[in-house]
């Protein structure tokens, strides 16, 4: 093993984090140099990504409908070459479920030519609302993912050439989760896109240059031209607070879920 990467889809920094943890936690412990790579804008999933078997590769995404991110998958399936390195697959998700979210990270990473020798889904604060999972991943979360490292390095030292790919619980060719509202009948919000109060906008294009689908437009950030995937970075990274949804499904499903997944969730880790 030559170096440690860390690499994720990251929207509202959950991931990222999470990946960032884990990987700083590895390089350390097998005293090995750490890349990181960011595969959030839309820039840096028009490249590709070439390891070896000499890299360890740990690599996130958040959980979107229970599955990986739709319209990722793609890119997630093409711009990575694992030519033998060894992944750690990381999913994060809101407290709801990560349902069948970790299984399919693996089995793409496995068909990418990676072989999985680890995986986790942690809990991270949800992207639509402070309601569930408020401030996580906090301090006992990093502690997890720290000791989450440390038996992977326990278990690379006893790796051997017939080890087989870890097995996450899930269905990689499960549907996806389908959104409920507050009256627990299905919620359609596919073409909702965030709104901006004008009066708070400064125009100054953060979230046009931040957005994973490009989906904004630069000269005005009021109008919303590209697929818009509710991601949620445009609301979190304005720090004037201007981006908004008030989508009623969009809202409603919101609501549902703070009103059934306020309990904490716990983390789960697989070797
Ligand atoms: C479009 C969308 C769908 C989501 N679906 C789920 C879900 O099915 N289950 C869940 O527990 N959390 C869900 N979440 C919450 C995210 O998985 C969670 O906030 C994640 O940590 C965000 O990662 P990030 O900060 O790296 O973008 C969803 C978030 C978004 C934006
Ligand atoms: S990030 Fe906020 S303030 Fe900046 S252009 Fe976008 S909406 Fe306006
Ligand atoms: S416009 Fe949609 S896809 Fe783009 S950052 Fe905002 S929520 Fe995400």
């Amino acid at each position: 093993m030559e170096k440690i990467w860390a690499v994720s889809y990251s929207a509202t920094g959950n991931t990222d984090k999470t990946v960032r943890t884990i990987a700083e936690e590895l390089a350390a412990k097998l005293g090995l140099p750490l890349e990181r790579v960011s595969f959030t804008k839309p820039s840096e999933r028009e490249k590709e990504y070439s390891f070896t078997e000499n890299d360890l590769v740990v690599i996130g995404t958040p959980t979107y409908a229970g599955k990986m991110p739709n319209k990722l998958l793609p890119d997630f399936q093409s711009r990575f070459h694992g030519n033998g390195a060894l992944a750690v697959a990381v999913v994060t998700f809101g407290n709801r479920n990560y349902d069948n979210s970790l299984a399919e990270l693996c089995a793409v990473l496995e068909g990418d030519g990676f072989h999985t020798v680890a995986a986790g889904a942690f809990v991270g604060q949800h992207a639509f609302t402070d309601e569930l999972a408020y401030g996580r991943p906090g301090w006992s979360d990093l502690f997890e993912m720290k000791e989450f490292a440390k038996r992977i390095t326990v278990k690379l030292k006893n790796l051997t050439d017939t080890s087989g790919p870890v097995k996450a619980p899930g269905d990689a060719a499960a549907p996806y989760y389908v959104p409920k509202g507050v009256d627990g009948q299905p919620v359609k919000f596919l073409k909702a896109k965030p709104k901006t109060d004008l009066s708070k906008c400064t125009n100054c294009g953060a979230c046009a240059r931040l957005c994973p689908m490009g989906a904004i437009d630069p000269k005005d950030v009021s109008s919303v031209p590209g697929t818009c995937i509710k991601c949620q970075r445009c609301v979190r990274k304005c720090t004037k607070g201007a981006k908004y949804f008030d989508d009623e499904a969009f809202l409603s499903h919101v609501k549902m879920l703070e009103q059934n997944f306020a309990e904490p969730r716990e983390n789960e880790t697989f070797l």
